[in-house]
């Protein structure tokens, strides 16, 4: 169930991108909110700054103007080792690129964001994070011996690991086919409404609008409303 308290809030957010050839302002003052228990997908055309959006959520970079607060603290002036602190305890990630190192196996990609953590149950929670998402038999396959869906639902129980707050995803059901989408989908939504992680996610995938409490669609760099 959502709640009514903002996990991640963005304020009048502006992002310039300065290059060779000018500057592209990729969003243009955004407000964007999503709660505990909640799931809100960004759409809007090629360019539109989804991706851009995505980054300033996740606290992968850092706006021109506006202020970011995460969990009601507002780290828009945080030093970058208090963002990948941040970024290590509260936030998980579901990217196109899935980063899965391939001299590791499945159940070893899944733990390796924990690997500071010296708790004794990293390794069984990596293994019921692989179940959860169909792949209790694939724990000990390196990547390459993987499908790229299975690969996918890896980089999904990852990101999982560290009990995140929020899970950015980027086109999560990208690369799937119906029933592992299903799989996909219906595991974020449990942790959505068992666990209280807000998912926030970039899709043009229609199925995924159908799990999804609140769309916000980008165009040129401003939400439409
Ligand atoms: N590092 C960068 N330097 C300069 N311009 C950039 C940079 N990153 C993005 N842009 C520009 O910012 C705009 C928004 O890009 P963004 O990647 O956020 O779009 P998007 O909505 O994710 O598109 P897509 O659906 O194609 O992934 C685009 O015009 C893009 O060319
Ligand atoms: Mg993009």
């Amino acid at each position: 169930m959502a709640q009514t308290v903002n996990v991640i809030e963005i304020e009048n957010v502006v992002k310039r991108y300065e290059s060779g050839q000018g500057v592209v302002e990729a969003l243009k003052g955004v407000d964007f909110h999503a709660r505990h228990g909640e799931m809100v997908t960004i759409i809007g055309p090629s360019g539109s700054g989804k991706s851009t959006l995505l980054n300033m959520i996740g606290l992968l970079d850092t706006p021109t103007e506006g202020t970011v607060h995460l969990d009601g603290t507002d780290v828009t002036d945080f030093t970058e080792d208090e963002l990948t602190e941040e970024r290590r305890s509260k936030l998980g990630f579901v990217f196109q690129a899935f980063h899965l190192l391939p001299m590791l196996t499945a159940v070893e990609n899944v733990e390796l964001p924990s690997r500071w953590d010296t708790s004794v149950d990293r390794r069984d929670r990596a293994v019921d994070l692989l179940e959860r998402v169909g792949l209790g038999d694939r724990t000990t396959h390196t990547p390459e011996e993987l499908s790229g869906g299975q690969r996918q639902r890896v980089a999904i129980a990852r990101a999982l690991i560290n009990k995140p707050d929020v899970v950015l995803a980027d086109e999560p059901t990208g690369n799937l086919d119906q029933d592992t989408s299903d799989t996909v989908l219906t595991e974020l939504t449990r942790l959505k409404d068992d666990e209280g992680v807000a998912i926030v996610a970039v899709t043009h995938d229609e199925q995924l609008l159908e799990y999804t409490d609140r769309v916000v669609e980008l165009i040129d760099g401003r939400i439409q409303s």
